[in-house]
């Protein structure tokens, strides 16, 4: 541990744990009541990314609860697969193949979700890809390449999104952000700045939509914390070793909180107590809780974890890999824990054996 750490670490978790007592007694996460969910049944859902992680979980539990799904991302066998699930589960699929960061598909998608449902309830901007390493080890490429499906494409979806929901008079429009919208993540530079202009984005198309009057119609932001899903498998990472994140959420926790919200909009949302707390520590003291956070992030995405290839990850081309709402990450931290803890004791008793033997 650096010294740097030494003299803020006590005080960081003295501010964010009163951050989150302040922020538990103050608001619960906003989730759906299963009476909510009756009011589910027959909206439309526009779900971006919906091929795996959060948007497949999204889209599973609109469907059991009713809602016709609109399904986008990349991967059309693995959209069928979870149409397919969808219908069994009771909802209305319809699968658009769609890359976020090409305006045309966007459009495409709005155009073929009105054709066949009629109008569009809520949109959710969910699909991203992260890129970890130092800012300067990250090919330029990679970095335009995330803007590009990260901002550009939520720009696009927002664009489409918006210009149907003026038309109909209503609607709520769910930009999926990150706690890093908020506080800065070193090592992921770019997808920290997509995911600052993400909740940017939302509260600028607040005001204008407030200015011109359009009282029915709301841009949430949802800033989730570091959550198990294949997002991790799915991240470009030219940090040398194998992401790790502490004290990972669930994802249900999100999906959740993401149905929620597009029930009962707000302006924005940050999930669970780790969000809510770095949230509110960083607008009381944003210079400690950006050294913290920076310091957790050296030690768990550059000095930990199992070494690793570079890659581009999901960037460019989907990856065949990661198709499930869960990533696994928390169990292989634990069993590499564990593994750990065994080969320790394996050690000192190996290391204990030449002194036994020599009495
Ligand atoms: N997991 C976390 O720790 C975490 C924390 C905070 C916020 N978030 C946010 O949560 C959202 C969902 O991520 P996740 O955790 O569920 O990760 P994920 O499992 O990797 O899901 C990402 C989804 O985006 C799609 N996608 C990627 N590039 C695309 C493109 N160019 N066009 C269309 N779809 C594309 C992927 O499908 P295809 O590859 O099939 O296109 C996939 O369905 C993202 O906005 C992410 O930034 C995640």
């Amino acid at each position: 541990m650096n010294t740097l750490t030494k003299r803020f670490m006590p005080i960081s978790l003295a501010i964010l744990l009163a951050c989150m007592v302040f922020q538990l007694s103050g608001c619960a996460t906003t989730s759906a009541h299963p009476r909510d969910r009756q009011s589910i049944a027959g909206k439309t859902y526009v779900i971006t990314g919906a091929s795996s992680g959060l948007g497949r979980g999204v889209a599973m539990e609109l469907a059991a609860n009713g809602a016709n799904v609109v399904l986008a991302a990349r991967r059309t066998a693995v959209l069928e697969e979870v149409a397919a699930q969808a219908r069994a589960a009771g909802g209305t699929p319809l699968v658009v193949t769609t890359d976020v960061s090409n305006a045309d598909d966007v459009q495409s998608l709005a155009q073929e979700t009105v054709a066949r449902f009629g109008r569009i309830d809520v949109w959710i901007n969910n699909a991203a890809v992260g890129a970890i390493g130092p800012f300067w080890d990250i090919p330029l490429d990679d970095q335009a390449k995330l803007i590009d499906i990260n901002l550009k494409g939520v720009i696009y979806g927002s664009h489409a999104a918006l210009h149907q929901f003026r038309a109909q008079g209503f609607g709520t429009l769910v930009n999926i952000g990150s706690v890093d919208s908020e506080v800065p993540h070193a090592y992921q530079a770019s997808y920290s700045a997509s995911k600052a202009a993400v909740l940017s984005l939302g509260r600028t198309l607040n005001e204008e939509l407030r200015l011109s009057g359009n009282k029915n119609i709301t841009v949430a932001t949802v800033m989730p914390w570091a959550v198990d899903t294949p997002f991790w498998t799915h991240t470009a990472n030219y940090s040398g070793r194998s992401p790790t994140f502490p004290l990972m959420d669930d994802p249900q926790k999100v999906v959740d909180a993401i149905i929620g919200i597009s029930l009962h909009p707000k302006e924005e949302l940050a999930v669970g107590w780790k969000a809510k707390a770095s949230y509110a520590g960083h607008h009381i003291m944003p210079d400690v809780t950006e050294r913290f956070t920076g310091n957790v992030a050296h030690k768990s995405e550059i000095e930990t974890g199992p070494p690793a290839p570079p890659t581009s990850g999901a960037l460019y081309e989907p990856m065949p890999s990661g198709t499930t709402v869960s990533g696994g990450m928390r169990e292989r931290s634990s069993n590499r824990a564990s593994q750990g803890r065994k080969n320790e004791r394996d050690t000192a008793q190996e290391n204990a054996r030449p002194a036994r033997d020599q009495q």
